[in-house]
């Protein structure tokens, strides 16, 4: 893998430059913007080495439609502010779309293409489309390590067409992702939660045998609530999972891995409600689980406690609306307390848990945050990531 940080005569190169976007929105506001904020200094090594940047980005999982609420539009406005510089908006069909547009007749340094996922030859790696994508600059930077476990036209087959390079945020968390899991202590606890259930629920059978404890939160654990006979009502979960979750149980057992999963939760109606605790036998039909309970919480402050590594990827319920913040705030204080005794080394993950951290304004109390959420656990799993290997 090169980085494009050691690449000399950038001057007046075209820069197809992949990064990950991929921000909480509210009625096009940006709820959180660490993922932009943490791309600006390679934005500005660009901008410096007198470069030409077009930004591939995606938001969201429009699943090859346009949808107006996964613009980027308010994206590139925040970019604009944040360099001070003029970033256009692209929305033209990239299909149709000639290298000859670009720059000549604007004095222009930042342009930014819509939603990439807005066309369905981007999840399908299309190499009719990733070579459309890559007639439009003269180099490629992958900056984007969060979308790396992605086998995608702009991530992985764009690679085949253009000299291609890793960027300065993807440097800094494969390295410290390295370090982490060649350096690291036991006992290991990774929690995982959060509502992509699909992305994480196969990667834990891999995580057993690294890991002391493995806590499950958010989503995915209703789908173990429901496994173990109780009624989740109305609450998310991923089809035909039992036998992977079977799996996970068997392994456990046998690598020795404590499994955890709520034993009382916090639910609502609905999603703007209030929060009433209940033990698992109790859901209704009509609720939905929204929070971990007290009793669950306690138990993970103890295994907290007990542990040297802690790695958390996924809030443990739905924190946006403060109701269901409990379980998720709980546990993150319980780290940081952890963490200024130096009793535990603590690794963080994922876009809504960094969000989650940044609401509380304690996201610098971990000793390494990272942007992404499926890469990370792909990564800590051992696996090569597509984006990567595609680098090499
Ligand atoms: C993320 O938020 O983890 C990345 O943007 C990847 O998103 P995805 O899970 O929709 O591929």
């Amino acid at each position: 893998m090169r980085s494009i940080i050691y690449e000399k005569n950038l001057n007046k190169k075209k820069i197809l430059l992949r990064l990950d976007l991929n921000v909480p929105l509210k009625k096009e506001k940006i709820i959180d913007a660490t993922r932009i904020d943490k791309i600006l200094p390679t934005l500005n090594f660009l901008i410096h080495q007198k470069t030409k940047v077009i930004i591939l980005s995606h938001v969201g999982r429009p699943k090859g439609k346009i949808i107006s609420w996964l613009s980027l539009k308010p994206i590139a406005k925040d970019l604009q502010k944040k360099l001070n510089i003029n970033v256009r908006l692209i929305t033209k069909n990239i299909n149709e779309i000639q290298n000859k547009e670009f720059f000549d007749k604007f004095n222009e340094e930042i342009l930014i293409l819509e939603n990439i996922r807005f066309y369905s030859e981007e999840e399908n790696n299309d190499i009719k489309f990733a070579k459309h994508l890559a007639n439009l600059g003269d180099i490629y930077v992958n900056d984007a390590f969060s979308c790396s476990h992605r086998s995608h036209a702009s991530i992985h087959q764009i690679c085949r067409f253009l000299p291609s390079f890793s960027g300065l945020q993807l440097d800094e968390e494969v390295k410290a992702l390295n370090k982490i899991t060649t350096e690291i202590v036991k006992p290991i606890t990774c929690i995982i939660g959060g509502s992509k259930i699909s992305t994480k629920i196969n990667i834990i059978k891999n995580l057993i045998p690294k890991f002391d404890n493995i806590i499950i939160v958010g989503g995915m654990a209703n789908n173990f609530i429901e496994y173990f006979g109780n009624n989740i009502g109305k609450s998310i979960k991923e089809k035909n999972c039992n036998k992977i979750i079977e799996e996970i149980i068997l392994l456990s057992k046998k690598e020795n891995c404590k499994l955890l999963y709520p034993e009382d939760v916090a639910v609502s109606v609905n999603l703007n409600g209030s929060s009433q605790n209940k033990e698992l036998d109790q859901v209704k039909s009509n609720e939905m689980i929204l929070d971990i309970g007290p009793k669950t919480i306690n138990k993970i402050k103890k295994i907290i406690d007990n542990s040297k590594t802690i790695l958390w990827n996924g809030p443990a319920g739905y924190f946006e609306n403060p109701n269901f913040a409990d379980g998720s705030i709980e546990i993150a204080n319980k780290i940081i307390e952890n963490n200024k005794m130096n009793k535990i080394f603590s690794v963080i993950g994922g876009g809504d848990t960094v969000s989650l951290l940044n609401n509380l304004n304690v996201i610098n109390n971990f000793n390494f945050v990272s942007t992404a959420g499926g890469a990370f656990l792909e990564y800590l799993e051992g696996k090569n990531l597509p984006g990567i290997i595609a680098l090499n």
